[in-house]
C-alpha cells in the first residue's frame, strides 16, 4: 500500500457511518453543558448574548454539535479535516431538524485562524491534541470572548501507578500524555479559570465507541481477508482497544470546563 491507500484505509476503519469517532456520550456532553449553564446562571452580568457563537473543533461526524444544536440558542461552526465526516454530520443535522444551526467547514485545525474573540463557546471532545494540546489551549483562548467558555476533553493518566507495559503502550501512542493536575496547571498558566473537571466513564469508551468500532473492524477483516497490510492496520487499532480494556483504570479522558 502507498501512503494514499494507507490513509484511505485508516478512514475505512474510522468510517463516517460510526456515530462517534472517539470516546464520549450524549450524557457526558450534557454533563459538561450543565456545568456551563450553571456558571452562566451564577454570573448573569457576564452571560454571553444569544445566539451564542460556538465552535466545534475536530467535530468528526458531529455527535457534540448535534447535542449543542438541540440544547442551546446558538450558531455552531463545526470543523474537521475530513469532508466525509462533515457530510455525515449534515445528514444527521437534517434528520434531527437542526441543520440551520450548524455550518460545517473542512479545515486543518493546525492552520485554522479566527479573529480574536470570535466565539462565546468552544467545544472539542478528544480532538485538541491534533493541534498540540498546550498550543491548542492558547490559541482557543484568543478566539474566545472574555468570559467565554471552553469545553475540552483530553487523554490523561488517571492514577500515578500505571504498570510499565501500560505506560509503554500509551506513551508510544500519545507521547504527550500527562496527568490531570499537570493539565490543570497548564490551563491556569494559560489564563483560564477552571470551572469544573470530571472523568469520562468507561462506558463512553466501550459501549459508545470501541464496541461499534470493533464490529466495523470485524467486517473489514472479512472483507480484506488475506491482505496482510490491511490486517496489520486493523490489528494496530485492535491493540489500542485491547490495551484500554486491560488498563482502563489507569488512563482515560478527563473533561475540563474552562472560562476565559
Ligand atoms: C477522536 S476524533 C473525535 C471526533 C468527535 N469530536 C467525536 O467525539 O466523535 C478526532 C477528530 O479530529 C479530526 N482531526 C484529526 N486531525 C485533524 C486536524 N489536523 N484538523 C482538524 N481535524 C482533525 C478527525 O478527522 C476526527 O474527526
Amino acid at each position: 500500500m502507498n501512503d494514499h491507500e494507507r490513509n484511505d484505509f485508516f478512514y475505512e476503519m474510522f468510517h463516517p457511518s460510526l456515530a462517534r469517532l472517539g470516546p464520549g456520550s450524549e450524557a457526558t456532553t450534557l454533563r459538561a453543558l450543565d456545568c456551563i449553564r450553571a456558571a452562566m446562571a451564577r454570573d448573569e452580568p457576564r452571560r454571553p448574548a444569544t445566539p451564542l457563537r460556538i465552535l466545534d473543533l475536530g467535530c468528526g461526524t458531529g455527535p457534540q454539535s448535534l447535542v449543542l444544536a438541540r440544547h442551546l440558542d446558538g450558531r455552531i461552526l463545526a470543523t474537521d479535516l475530513q469532508s466525509a465526516n462533515l457530510e455525515a454530520l449534515r445528514r444527521r443535522a437534517e434528520a434531527q431538524g437542526v441543520a440551520e444551526k450548524i455550518e460545517t467547514r473542512v479545515h486543518d485545525m493546525r492552520t485554522l485562524e479566527f479573529p480574536e474573540r470570535s466565539f462565546d463557546l468552544i467545544w472539542s471532545e478528544g480532538a485538541l491534541f491534533c493541534m498540540g494540546f498546550r498550543e491548542g489551549l492558547a490559541r482557543c483562548r484568543n478566539w474566545l470572548s472574555p468570559g467565554g467558555f471552553f469545553a475540552v476533553s483530553e487523554l490523561c493518566y488517571l492514577r500515578p501507578d500505571a504498570p510499565p507495559e501500560c505506560r509503554r503502550y500509551i506513551e508510544g501512542a500519545y507521547p504527550a500524555i500527562t496527568d490531570v493536575e499537570t493539565n490543570l496547571s497548564a490551563m491556569r498558566e494559560c489564563g483560564y479559570t477552571v470551572i469544573d473537571h470530571f472523568e469520562s466513564p468507561v462506558t463512553d469508551w466501550l459501549d459508545e465507541f470501541y464496541n461499534p468500532l470493533e464490529r466495523r473492524l470485524n467486517l473489514l477483516r472479512e472483507r480484506h481477508a488475506g491482505d496482510a497490510e490491511r490486517m496489520d492496520m486493523i490489528q494496530g487499532i485492535q491493540a489500542e482497544i485491547d490495551n484500554y480494556r486491560q488498563y482502563s483504570a489507569y488512563y482515560g479522558y478527563e473533561f475540563f470546563i474552562l472560562r476565559r
